[in-house]
């Protein structure tokens, strides 16, 4: 795909980078010519991580909103609860194939952390995790388990605490060690070949979407919906139509608590043109410097959006909405209660939008929307945010027996 206009995308990065990046581009097109690649791939898709994910249509969700039909695209299934690791198995795959023996990689809901740990124990890499220790405290059960799969999660504890500070020790400890190790990125970000990498990974998602709706209704959906929050979830999904002029492709950032600065992690409305983590694209910036975010869900609180949204953005493919934390709240408690799915805080940005839009529309269209992940993940998280007393309770005795 041509990132047009601003050349968003690219590889901002020390020279000494740029070997390690051109090996890896090199490599990816030999393996995807390669029909042993492709074979190990997708049987890794199929018999470890659970591919195909099934999609459903959501009949009480259509009858309670009226208008369009609402098919859910439930990546929730997948081996370790979210999209992350089809792109994970794709890397994983490469670096071996590079002779590489760790991989490393930052995470900030964690999901992202869990599938490269998940994929090191299966495929027999050392695994290092750079996370913020502001996301290692919100997600708490995924640090548990990146360490029981016997990765070691590495808390860093400047700037935000966030995902863009994970990024930043992962690129330097990766620049320490570009011999021996693999940086495993989890988005559609960082720099070239890593945005198109995961994208083609991705990819597999729309293929499925497409088949399926066959299946279902034998068109095409009119509306695929999906979260951002670097974009690879969206990317999966919206790479296979955007050729399909019929079909919108909508991406629902995070709008947080409020438009200022450091309340949301909208790109897309807020972001300005700029350069970090290795590749020019749309970031929240305050005065030339990366500002502040907010989310609800660690996986979208994240100031950069991957190039090729960028670029999708500006030539008006792809339409960009956002949604508050409290919509996000209650696109989970409609999920789980109208049809039995407790999604991803993150993925429920998407639905939330998506019951705007619904009703809004003719009963023959069809919106698919991509429920990324499921919610296990934030159980404590959304027991806090709703104020849970039993559960609440329940932590405070928990505290007690383990003394
Ligand atoms: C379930 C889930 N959905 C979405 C995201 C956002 O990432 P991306 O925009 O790359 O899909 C994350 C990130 O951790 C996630 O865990």
């Amino acid at each position: 795909m041509q990132n047009k206009k601003q050349n968003y995308g690219g590889a901002y990065v020390p020279e000494m980078l740029l070997p390690t990046l051109h090996a890896i581009e090199k490599e990816l097109e030999r393996a995807l010519k390669d029909p042993a690649f492709i074979k190990e791939f997708q049987g890794l898709l199929k018999d470890f991580a659970g591919r195909p994910t099934p999609l459903t249509f959501a009949k009480n969700i259509t009858e309670q909103f009226g208008g369009a039909k609402c098919y859910l695209k439930n990546e929730g299934l997948n081996h370790t609860g979210a999209h992350k690791i089809t792109h994970c198995i794709g890397q994983a795959l490469i670096a071996k194939r590079l002779g590489k023996t760790t991989l490393i990689a930052e995470t900030g809901a964690g999901q992202h952390g869990l599938a490269t740990a998940t994929v090191a124990a299966k495929l027999g890499f050392k695994c290092k995790i750079f996370m913020g220790s502001e996301d290692m405290s919100r997600q708490r059960p995924n640090v548990f388990w990146m360490e029981r799969l016997g990765a070691e999660v590495i808390p860093v504890t400047y700037g935000s605490r966030t995902l863009k500070d994970a990024v930043n020790e992962a690129l330097k400890y990766w620049m320490q060690n570009l011999s021996d190790t693999h940086y495993v990125i989890g988005s559609v970000l960082g720099p070239s070949p890593y945005p198109r990498m995961n994208r083609v990974f991705q990819s597999v998602v729309g293929r499925e979407v497409r088949e399926q709706m066959k299946d279902f209704e034998g068109k095409l959906p009119d509306v695929v919906i999906a979260c951002v929050g670097g974009g690879s979830n969206a990317m999966g999904i919206f790479s296979e139509f955007l050729n399909e002029k019929s079909v919108s492709l909508v991406a629902v950032e995070a709008g947080g608590v409020g438009n200022a600065l450091g309340e949301h992690a909208s790109k897309a409305r807020s972001g300005e043109l700029g350069i970090a983590q290795g590749y020019k694209s749309l970031f929240l910036q305050d005065n030339g410097q990366i500002a502040p975010t907010h989310s609800i869900s660690a996986g979208l609180d994240y100031p950069g959006l991957g190039p090729e949204l960028a670029a999708l953005k500006e030539e008006g493919r792809v339409e960009f909405q956002s949604a508050s934390d409290s919509e996000t709240l209650s696109a989970v408690d409609l999920l789980a209660r109208t049809e039995g799915i407790i999604p991803a805080l993150e993925s429920a940005h998407a639905l939330a939008y998506a019951v705007k839009l619904l009703p809004t529309l003719a009963k023959e269209k069809i919106v698919v929307v991509n429920i990324s992940g499921r919610g296990d993940k934030d159980l404590f998280l959304i027991a806090r945010a709703m104020k849970d007393q039993s559960f609440r309770d329940f932590l405070l005795e928990e505290h007690q027996r383990y003394e």
